[in-house]
């Protein structure tokens, strides 16, 4: 089973941009069986999909509240599309993985073996918050990949060496696989051109091929909690997401007509 981390130490880089619309296209243009798993306490990817967490959220699987993540889940609009859903309450939560050490930090390990276990989904997208918690380094640990969005500005190259020397330190605990990193919210730019052509040739860590363009159905997909397939389906984001889902799975780039 897949379990993908979407990770990165900033904020407002795309890591929920990439998390819900990701999550749609492998449920449904890939027919994968996708849980999509709220990280952040922010709860905007669980708030995309209209998941609630007051009926039950991660922080009741980290605090043991909860018996089964089946309980949990919430269903989507969508085919093969579920959400565990989080929200304030996963910062308690944060606290009480921290103080309980090391063995609680394989919450999400133990919820992937589970879920393993009951062949119930064949892959966990994880939206992380922009910090090391206790719950994504409890997701990182349980991912067989980790995507890290970046915003090309002049700190994005800093904060990516950073980000990956310290995922680098997870790995000496446990295996971490950094899939690569995914230039988002791109303009053709003569900055933006140049920071994509540096980043490329002084990689950290390996770039997917595709990048993501500005566009502002991306904020307006936000206001009618759709993704962007959906709420606009020939935009430039909704066709790089496609792609780039198409690159991570290692298909062939072609047109998705064919795809279906
Ligand atoms: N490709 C894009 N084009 C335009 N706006 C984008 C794009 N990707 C993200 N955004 C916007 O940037 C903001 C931050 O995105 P978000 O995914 O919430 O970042 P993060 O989860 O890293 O904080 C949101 O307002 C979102 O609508
Ligand atoms: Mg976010």
């Amino acid at each position: 089973m897949q379990v993908i981390s979407i990770v990165n130490l900033k904020g407002g880089v795309g890591k929920t941009t990439t998390a819900v619309n990701m999550a749609y296209e492998l449920a449904v243009h890939h027919n994968r069986r996708v849980l999509l798993i709220d990280a952040d306490h922010q709860g905007n990817a669980s708030k995309f999909y209209g998941a609630r967490a007051s009926t039950g959220s991660l922080a009741d699987l980290i605090e043991g509240r909860a018996a089964c993540y089946v309980d949990l889940v919430q269903p989507t609009n969508y085919r093969n599309l579920d959400v565990l859903p989080s929200d304030m309450s996963l910062l308690s939560a944060d606290l009480s993985l921290v103080a309980a050490g090391g063995s609680a930090r394989r919450c999400l390990s133990d919820l992937r073996d589970a879920i393993m276990e009951d062949g119930a989904y064949d892959c966990m997208v994880i939206d992380c918050p922009p910090a090391f918690t206790a719950a994504s380094v409890s997701a990182i640990a349980a991912s067989t990949d980790i995507i890290i969005p970046i915003k090309l500005d002049y700190y994005a190259i800093d904060g990516m060496r950073e980000l990956v020397s310290q995922l680098r330190q997870i790995q000496t605990i446990t295996e971490v696989h950094i899939a690569g990193a995914l230039i988002t919210q791109w303009r053709n730019t003569d900055v933006i051109r140049q920071g994509e052509t540096w980043l490329r040739m002084h990689e950290p860590c390996p770039v997917f091929d595709t990048h993501i363009r500005r566009t502002d159905v991306v904020d307006k997909s936000t206001y009618w909690r759709k993704p962007l397939a959906e709420c606009s389906p020939r935009s430039a984001a909704t066709a790089d997401y496609a792609a780039f889902v198409r690159e991570f799975l290692g298909e062939e780039d072609t047109d998705r007509g064919t795809q279906i």
